[in-house]
């Protein structure tokens, strides 16, 4: 027996899930308590959506759990059957230790300089003293940063090219139209809506295989690709070309819109709470920076679920769930939970700093196990040199006075007006 849910037809329940995600998710909390069922459209079985950081731990330390439904076939096409996203038990165990090593902690400061340049160079375009949305440039920024510090494209034709397919390619997976149709197609038997990005994705794979080729014979390079192109699996052979092609991929479709969407959250909550952004102003990059993007990332959770399907079965308030049943953490409902966090809605970064008790799996942004976050260390990284570099060459202030709702745009949660602020010199 799962636990209960909401009674709506799945199109209502899809329907409110894509429009109102928090009030959504609020209602069933207030309805059904820790665990509850909810029905999407195109899936044939139920969803069951955790808050309680025990269960999510029992989730995330089983590694024999396989992967959600409707990943990989929404992916697929984008990311390629290789990507360490789609693949699961030893094939995909073997992908993570040989990919974990350049994504590792200490090797991030190799990544700073650049990260600092980019965002140096868009802030310096951006408009002063006139309402503007950051959003937009937030993924111009993490666009740049992935192409520089994870492909390590240098020709400048090349990289034009590869700049302008990526970004044709990231803007197709974010539309609505592309994510209601493949709802559809999946219900009805439509036409595949998905053809456009396989061809958009040869297309990029035709670009990145002579320079993987190219790098091979070169060899040496700090960029994430030439840190793959010399790893080796355990057996000794090196990953193959056309497999370096879907890591890529993966990579900037795993770390570009996140990244973007968490640091115009974190700017959205700083202009709304001035007491915190004078903390920062000097733009120092210490122990409150790292706080207020442990609270950012908390209270605007950018991943709303990542979700597993049970291979064994799972005990959750008073349910036992069996396998195959499809479980997720309600991310939003972890992070707002009140006996982990005083005032849970508050924005207090604070709440970081010295003492704090450590949250354990009630703070699950990258998720957990061993499918968490591989990039978790690079765009904490990333946050914490962007901001720094923003703060340090900008005041920045509301656009508005409301703070801004939280809208659904493609796998995230993002600010539904993308962060409209007034930017003035420093
Ligand atoms: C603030 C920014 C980011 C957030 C909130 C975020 C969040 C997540 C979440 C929730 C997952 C799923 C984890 C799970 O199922 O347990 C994930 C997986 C992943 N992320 Fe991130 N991510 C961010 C940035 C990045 C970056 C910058 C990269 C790489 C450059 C990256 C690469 C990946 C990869 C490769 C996976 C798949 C891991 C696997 O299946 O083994 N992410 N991320």
């Amino acid at each position: 027996m799962l636990p209960p849910g909401p009674a709506e037809p799945p199109a209502i329940q899809s329907a409110r899930w894509l429009l109102r995600p928090i009030s959504f998710m609020e209602s069933c909390r207030r309805r059904f308590g820790e665990a509850f069922s909810v029905r999407f459209l195109g899936f044939r079985t139920p969803m069951v959506m955790v808050s309680d950081p025990a269960a999510i731990r029992e989730l995330y330390t089983e590694r024999r759990h396989g992967l959600p439904p409707g990943r990989g076939v929404a992916l697929l096409p984008v990311v390629g059957p290789r990507s360490v996203l789609l693949l699961e038990g030893p094939e995909h165990l073997a992908r993570r230790k040989l990919m974990l090593p350049p994504f590792h902690g200490e090797r991030m400061r190799a990544y700073e300089g650049t990260v600092r340049d980019v965002v140096e160079r868009d802030v310096a375009g951006w408009p002063r003293g006139e309402p503007f949305a950051v959003h937009p440039r937030m993924q111009a920024v993490t666009l740049e940063i992935i192409v520089r510090a994870v492909f390590g494209v240098t020709d400048p034709v090349r990289g034009e090219r590869l700049r302008a397919l990526l970004r044709g390619l990231l803007d197709a997976t974010a539309s609505f139209g592309l994510q209601f149709g493949f709802m559809l197609a999946r219900r009805l038997g439509a036409p595949d809506p998905l053809e456009k990005l396989r061809r958009q994705r040869a297309q990029i794979d035709e670009l990145l295989l002579p320079e993987i080729r190219e790098r091979r014979a070169q060899g040496g390079g700090e960029d994430i690709l030439s840190l793959l192109l010399a790893a080796r699996f355990e057996d000794g052979e090196p990953m193959a070309d056309q497999e370096v092609c879907d890591q890529l991929v993966t990579l900037l479709v795993a770390g570009h819109e996140t990244t973007a969407t968490a640091l115009a959250w974190t700017l959205e909550l700083l202009v709304h709470h001035p007491a915190a952004l004078e903390r920062l102003d000097d733009g120092s990059d210490g122990p409150y920076l790292k706080a207020v993007i442990s609270e950012s990332l908390r209270l605007r959770p950018v991943v709303p679920l990542a979700g597993r399907r049970l291979t064994s079965e799972l005990r959750v308030d008073g349910h036992v769930l069996p396998a195959g049943t499809d479980v997720t953490p309600a991310i939003w409902l972890t992070h707002t939970r009140a006996d982990v966090y005083p005032e849970p809605f508050a924005f207090r970064p604070e709440r970081w700093l010295d003492g704090a008790p450590s949250p354990g799996y009630a703070w699950v942004p990258f998720g957990g196990g061993v499918r968490r976050c591989l990039g978790a260390a690079f765009a904490e990284m990333e946050m914490r040199v962007a901001l720094a570099a923003t703060l340090a060459a900008v005041r920045l202030q509301a656009a508005e006075a409301a703070p801004e709702r939280v809208a659904r745009r493609n796998v995230t949660f993002s600010p539904a007006r993308g962060t409209r602020l007034v930017a003035w010199e420093a």
